[in-house]
């Protein structure tokens, strides 16, 4: 069974939640990426949507296959966000963030009617932490913020957790669509979801982080020949 089948198979499932005259949504990385695709196609095949991109990669690939896109401070309602998650647990909750694009995508989804996450099933887990948990901090004091970052880890009951700043082949920061940077703070377990969150939420210099508590209504994953949808 390929990962990118599944994939393939969740984006397509997806598309059964698209009706015309919606603005959509749209997620970042390689299963969301899937999803882009087989939009383009219906929009080639006439169903009209607008198309709100969660990354400028994801821009640049909308864009590149002919998907109307909106700006998003000219929309006045997103019917449904579709993007894909690094892990989800039983409660739907979601580590996301390892395409570097969690703050548009959770400002985004948080804007929409519905979120919709599509993923492979790899990425259904008991309990969240085993993919690091990835942080947006702002470039200024980031060692500084990296270290209360790692004490409101601790506080919300997280063992021993291991941050490092995420860099490019060429060892400095990768920089995000909202210039800041990355901290990928390994976990292992994260026990308490919500307060992970809402302590991570009150450090200064924190950005936003890739706990996605509380937006995700359903999850696609896919199989080898098809998808199989949980409603939260
Ligand atoms: C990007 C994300 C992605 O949705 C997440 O990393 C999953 O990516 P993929 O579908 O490539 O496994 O959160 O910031």
């Amino acid at each position: 069974m390929s990962n990118e089948t599944e994939k393939e198979n969740a984006a397509a499932a997806a598309l059964d939640y698209v009706e015309d005259g919606m603005t959509i949504g749209l997620g970042t990385g390689s299963t969301a990426k899937y999803f882009v695709e087989f939009l383009a196609e219906e929009v080639a095949d006439r169903l009209v949507v607008r198309g709100v991109p969660t990354s400028e990669e994801t821009r640049k690939l909308a864009a590149s296959l002919n998907i109307p896109l909106v700006d998003v401070d000219q929309v006045e309602r997103i019917h449904l966000t579709v993007d894909g998650a690094d892990e989800v647990d039983p409660q739907a909750q979601l580590i996301k963030g390892g395409g570097a694009a969690l703050l548009r995508e959770k400002i985004i989804a948080n804007a929409s009617d519905l979120m919709i996450v599509i993923a492979d099933s790899g990425k259904q887990v008991e309990n969240l932490g085993k993919f690091p948990l990835p942080v947006e901090v702002t470039p200024f004091a980031y060692t500084i913020t990296a270290k209360k970052v790692y004490d409101a880890l601790v506080e919300a009951g997280v063992k021993k957790p291991l941050i490092s700043v995420r860099t490019a082949n060429d060892q400095r920061p990768i920089v995000t669509d909202g210039g800041n940077y990355i901290l990928d703070c390994k976990c292992g377990l994260i026990p308490d979801a919500p307060l992970a969150a809402s302590l991570l939420a009150g450090v200064p210099g924190v950005v936003d982080h890739g706990l996605f508590t509380t937006l995700c209504r359903i999850a696609i994953f896919g199989t080898d020949t098809g998808a199989t949808i949980l409603e939260y």
